[in-house]
């Protein structure tokens, strides 16, 4: 029997048994939001006071089933509850009888997963890298709770969005998932997400904590750091977005971290999460994450998703044994049920509705028109003046239907399927590229009536040369694709779309690269082209929002938050380490997880790098880059004048910025500060930023006020944050690499 056969008929069992499971369950059981009178029903009180009041209630064995979820084919068993799921991810029975409510669980990367094979609709928006190169915080909140609205119109209750690991690896195939390589930045942006779902009554969550940085061997690796450097970089970002917004969810990651698992590693999970940062929400595992029952219990993971295997009858026989202690059980229930109560999804239970398509459309749009970054523009080949332009040649892969998405777990399915099949038929697939029906051919066209725009898709040089030789202009698009699930070999384009781009900038002087990558790229043929637009992986209405910019309707205003290098052989591991085959699976073997969840065998990444994150890296090392870090054009220019510093509790600046140009347009002007000598940090250091609109001509008095954390280091030996006294120097300009402002005060 095939093995899809197979599935089919285990599928069609458990259902059977699921029904007769249900049919038997008392009816009380079976209503999910049965309202009960029960005093934890009193709005007024505190989360810690109703979910205690609640907790006292419960048995043993409902205690233990808000411990986990129902299972997921491949990854665990499957419970016969699981027919009750929403679809998504996970799935929490919750206690009915209690009037605690099931969590439904979704990813919700750049937009809700899963609604294809749902029957549903969800707006993709630009991905998380490219909300994080708008830099802009109300932006962010617009991205959250637009994810929070069609999680709800949906039925879930809980998010699985917010993923922040620093950008060490940027040929990490998750990097588009993740907000850059800054924690500061990083930080910021994700709280704000987080702050918009969570408005909206959903469960946010922020992963994977820490340090699953690759994809290759993510089950097995074990990364080596010192305290100090995850403290001030890849920590930190997580401790930012927990502060800023009180997300209730961390999920803790595949990999281990010097040592321990992420899911049973006392020191992230307790010593810092919990205690330091006074984490009051609860821990879930990535999907198959956990590895144990009472190490990960005492180490602080609160419940294990997707399945059972260890923090169902294991941990309830663990506790009835007295290997785990009741309080300790009664933690991680407390946790839980706090969230629920804290996010609202007691009070305010999800109401299936249909999602807003349309105001989906325009919030996508104006992230995406916010946060493509225009690198390069000679001679203001940008933007294109209509009435002058009277053909124009649209080349690359798949431009004329479509622009590519992020894979893996974050992928948001297109409606009508992949632009590049036939209507109906592209459903997602793991590890295959998504083409979402937005049109640069077609959005060009819209834009610019009156001109011959024909298309060439690339595939031979020579044609799409020719095309470009005819036209005015000449615009390609290339694309990187990059899922969950694989790394990228180098941060080249494939699919010699250099050579490709080379062809076309030889045959047409103007010819400007619309990029759609979810990592930097390496660009061979930059100094040959007359514009670049990094545009990400642009979302529902990608293609709307590069016209936008392409014909000036839109000034350009995003900056990367990412460092673009000249080469791999610049980052600081020129080679991904991949994992030796003992620590992988075989690919088909069914019992798979049963090996990943016994632990496999350990290999060794050593982050030797240490503080030295993006732009610290190069900065450090002297390297010379593409595109710094913070870097970004616009159609006009801006001047900075007039800095002031003034030490205190908060370090005040203000500065001037300045217009200079005749078109209005928002500068993000970006402060980095120096440590004092002996600190033994990187030459600098983003501590804040200010996006700032301006007329053209106009100028503005700017202030920025700098966290002291922001200006610490991390003292291993007393393990807390520490200002050095000594001498401060501020930097404020338009990129990590152009700042033309500069102030030193002494801080005590
Ligand atoms: C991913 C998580 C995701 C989970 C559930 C895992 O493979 O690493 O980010 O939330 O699956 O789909």
């Amino acid at each position: 029997m095939n093995l899809l056969k197979q599935s089919f008929r285990t599928n069609l069992m458990v259902l059977g048994i699921a029904v007769l499971i249900l049919a038997l369950l008392p009816a009380s059981a079976q209503v999910s939001s049965k309202k009960t009178a029960g005093p934890w029903m009193n709005s007024s009180l505190s989360p810690d006071e109703r979910a205690a009041l609640v907790m006292k209630e419960m048995t043993l064995d409902e205690k233990v089933s808000l411990l986990h979820g129902t299972g997921m084919e491949g990854l665990s068993l499957i419970s016969p509850l699981a027919v009750r799921s929403n679809g998504g991810a996970g799935y929490v029975v919750g206690v009915p009888r209690l009037g605690i409510p099931p969590i439904q669980m979704s990813d919700a990367a750049y937009g809700v997963r899963q609604s294809g094979q749902n029957g549903r609709y969800s707006t993709a928006l630009p991905d998380d890298l490219a909300g994080a190169a708008s830099w802009d915080l109300d932006a962010a909140y617009e991205y959250g709770a637009l994810i929070g609205r069609e999680l709800r119109a949906q039925g879930y209750n809980m998010s699985l969005g917010g993923g922040v690991n620093l950008a060490r690896e940027p040929r990490n195939g998750r990097t588009f998932e993740y907000m850059g390589e800054d924690p500061v930045l990083a930080g910021k942006m994700v709280g704000r997400v987080m702050t918009g779902e969570q408005a909206q009554h959903v469960i946010g969550d922020i992963k994977h904590y820490a340090l699953n940085d690759q994809e290759s061997g993510r089950n097995a690796v074990n990364v080596n750091i010192d305290k100090r450097s995850m403290r001030e970089s890849d920590l930190l970002a997580f401790e930012i977005g927990l502060r800023e917004s009180n997300t209730a969810a961390v999920m803790c990651s595949y990999n281990r971290v010097n040592g321990d698992f992420g899911c049973e590693n006392k020191y992230l999970l307790t010593d810092v999460l919990k205690k330091d940062w006074n984490f009051k929400g609860f821990v879930l595992s990535d999907w198959q994450g956990a590895h144990s029952a009472a190490k990960a219990s005492a180490a602080g993971l609160d419940h294990e998703e997707p399945g059972e295997i260890f923090f169902g009858d294991a941990l309830k026989k663990a506790v009835e044994s007295g290997k785990v202690s009741g309080a300790e059980l009664d933690e991680h229930v407390l946790r839980i049920l706090r969230s629920m109560f804290a996010c609202g999804v007691v009070d305010h239970p999800p109401e299936k509705s249909v999602v807003d398509v349309v105001g989906g459309f325009e919030v996508a749009q104006k992230i995406e028109e916010q946060s493509i970054v225009l690198l390069r523009n000679e001679r203001s080949q940008l933007p294109l003046e209509v009435s002058k332009i009277a053909s124009i040649a649209v080349i690359g892969t798949h431009s004329d239907v479509g622009m590519i998405s992020g894979g893996g777990s974050a992928q948001v399915d297109p409606p009508g399927g992949n632009a590049i099949m036939p209507p109906g038929k592209g459903k997602t697939a793991w590890l295959e590229p998504i083409w979402f029906p937005t049109s640069p051919l077609k959005a060009i066209r819209a834009a610019a009536p009156r001109a011959n725009v024909q298309y060439d898709p690339g595939t031979d040089p020579a044609s799409a040369a020719a095309l470009a030789k005819t036209a005015d202009v000449a615009i390609v698009f290339a694309y990187q694709w990059e899922s969950e699930g694989m790394d990228l070999d180098s941060l080249s384009l494939p699919e010699h779309q250099d050579d490709l781009i080379l062809n076309v900038a030889a045959a047409n002087p103007h010819t400007i690269v619309v990029l759609e990558t979810g990592s930097p790229v390496t660009m061979p043929w930059a100094e040959q082209v007359s514009g670049i637009l990094e545009a990400w992986y642009g979302g529902s209405r990608g293609a709307e929002a590069i016209v936008r910019v392409i014909f000036g309707d839109v000034n350009p205003s995003g900056k990367l938050p990412i460092t673009f290098p000249k080469s791999d052989a610049d980052l600081p591991h020129p080679n991904i380490v991949k994992p030796p085959v003992a620590s992988t699976t075989r690919d088909g073997d069914p019992d798979a997880w049963k090996t990943i969840a016994a632990g496999l065998p350990a290999f060794q990444i050593t982050y030797d790098e240490g503080l030295k994150v993006g732009y610290k890296w190069y900065d450090a090392e002297h390297k010379q880059v593409l595109f710094p870090f913070g870097y970004g054009l616009s159609y006009t220019t801006y001047t900075y004048s007039d800095l002031k510093v003034t030490p205190g509790r908060n370090v005040h600046l203000s500065f001037t910025v300045k217009n200079a140009g005749n078109r209005a347009g928002s500068e993000i002007a970006e402060v980095y500060a120096v440590l004092p000598e002996g600190a033994g940090e990187p030459p600098k250091r983003l501590v804040g930023w200010s996006k700032v609109k301006l007329d053209a001509g106009e100028s503005k008095e700017v202030a920025v006020e700098v966290d002291p954390e922001y200006l610490s280091i991390f003292n291993v030996e007393r393990d807390a944050w520490q200002l050095l006294p000594g001498g401060y120097t501020f930097l404020v300009g338009g990129s990590s690499q152009s700042l033309p402002l500069q102030a030193s005060v002494n801080l005590k």
